[in-house]
């Protein structure tokens, strides 16, 4: 029997792991014998990385439907040439970030209209949505820990703690309306920890 695909995305605010889990997970599912792929956005293909360049390039001075529609570009071109193919052929794709953060931070943080992104978001996707969604969750007064050992900075990182607080919060209202797809994890813990309670969760999926 051919083996379906399943399509997981891990989101939250910046610092929480999600490429360690990411890498984790990916190892898991290995073991099972699954063909994974890991991607992210924006990136994950040479157009979308290209775009990547651009949106998040701190000297521009982008306005709110730029930046999105930016980030959609990406998205479409990522599903339908990585994304939509891998699933095509029964693998896991594991991608770090995808809609969810379009509607945090373009659409709650610069406040667009979240009924009008999701729409956008399944017009870019041609309506591929995440089977399960990760939610990697912890305050970011913790959590800026993390990025400051890790040492890179982007230019959402460079906005502050009142900034992440928003999207901590704009992420757990996403959760509340969406429950049995996004699954919201507690980051804070050792990553191991984190890893077998995602393990937990999943099994409902795998
Ligand atoms: P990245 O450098 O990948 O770092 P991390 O995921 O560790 O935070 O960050 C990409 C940035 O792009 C991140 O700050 C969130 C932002 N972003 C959006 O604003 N909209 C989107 O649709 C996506 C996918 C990302």
């Amino acid at each position: 029997m051919k083996k379906q695909g399943l399509f997981i995305t891990l989101e939250g605010p910046d610092g929480g792991g999600k490429t360690t889990q990411a890498q984790q997970l990916a190892r898991w599912f290995r073991l099972y014998g699954r063909e994974v792929l890991i991607t992210r956005e924006p990136g994950g293909t040479p157009t979308a990385e290209n775009i990547r360049e651009l949106v998040l390039d701190p000297a521009l001075d982008l306005s709110a439907e730029t930046e999105t529609l930016l980030q959609l570009a990406a998205r479409a071109d990522h599903v339908a040439q990585a994304i939509r193919p891998a699933l095509e052929a029964g693998q896991v794709v594991l991608c770090d970030r995808f809609s969810d953060s379009t509607l945090v931070y373009q659409g709650i943080l610069r406040n667009m209209d979240l009924a009008q992104l999701r729409k956008l978001n399944d017009f870019a996707t041609r309506g591929l949505r995440p089977d399960v969604t990760l939610l990697l969750d912890g305050d970011p007064r913790e959590l800026v820990k993390r990025r400051e050992d890790r040492g890179t900075v982007d230019k959402f990182e460079l906005q502050g703690l009142e900034f992440q607080d928003r999207i901590r919060g704009g992420y757990l209202q996403l959760a509340q309306e969406e429950p049995d797809r996004i699954l919201v994890v507690d980051a804070l813990r050792e990553p191991e920890v984190v890893t077998e309670e995602i393990i937990r969760k999943l099994e409902k999926w795998v």
